[in-house]
């Protein structure tokens, strides 16, 4: 697991290979735990990836970004979070990833993430493409003492854990999907490409 982001190295030819990617800012909303940005009109037809900036993302919060027309969600997981990532095993379909299309090899490991803390996925449910509510919270009412944070999907009721595996038992197949990305720095998420090339 790469908890340093990229070396000097592979940054140096990432910047190099990267050089049309449209930088862009991030507008932290008022609503709690969720924030959005936009990237820029050009990054956007270009289908070039974005740049997330994670150093302002609360702790337990959500940015959603906006790629290819897909929306991206990064969540800062608190270390209640990451611990209870392994008490949910036993409740998935496949808890240790083994489905290869769902992730990058270097998020193929428990927590599904380059560094532990910022978990990154494309969100849209992967039963019929609807969009799941972010639902950190533990035990609601309505998901009952069980729920330890994930996402609830409103259309048909999969539910994923906050590594995006999803439930048995609901009309997801599958886990949700991680894009490519990498990290610039300790601050700077690069969405859409990685060390190996573009998504
Ligand atoms: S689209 Fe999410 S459960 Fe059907």
């Amino acid at each position: 697991m790469n908890e340093q982001g990229t070396d000097k190295g592979r940054r140096r030819v990432l910047v190099a290979a990267t050089s049309a990617v449209g930088a862009v800012g991030v507008g932290f909303a008022a609503v709690p735990f969720i924030a959005s940005m936009n990237p820029s009109a050009r990054a956007r037809a270009a289908g070039a990836p974005v740049e997330a900036d994670v150093s302002k993302l609360e702790p337990g919060a959500l940015l959603r970004v906006k790629f290819r027309g897909q929306p991206i969600w990064v969540v800062h997981r608190t270390d209640e979070m990451l611990e209870a990532l392994p008490t949910v095993e036993p409740k998935l379909v496949d808890p240790a990833s083994q489905v290869a299309t769902q992730q990058p090899e270097y998020c193929q490991n428990p927590v599904r993430a380059i560094k532990p803390r910022y978990f990154v996925a494309i969100g849209i449910c992967t039963h019929l493409g609807c969009s799941p509510t972010y639902r950190p919270e533990f035990a609601p009412d309505d998901l009952g003492p069980e729920w330890k944070g994930g996402w609830f999907c409103p259309c048909h009721g999969s539910k994923f854990d906050l590594a995006g595996r999803v439930y048995k038992g609901v009309p997801a197949p599958t886990n949700l999907v991680i894009p490519k990305h990498t990290y610039l720095n300790d601050s700077t998420l690069l969405i859409g490409e990685d060390e190996a090339g573009a998504a």
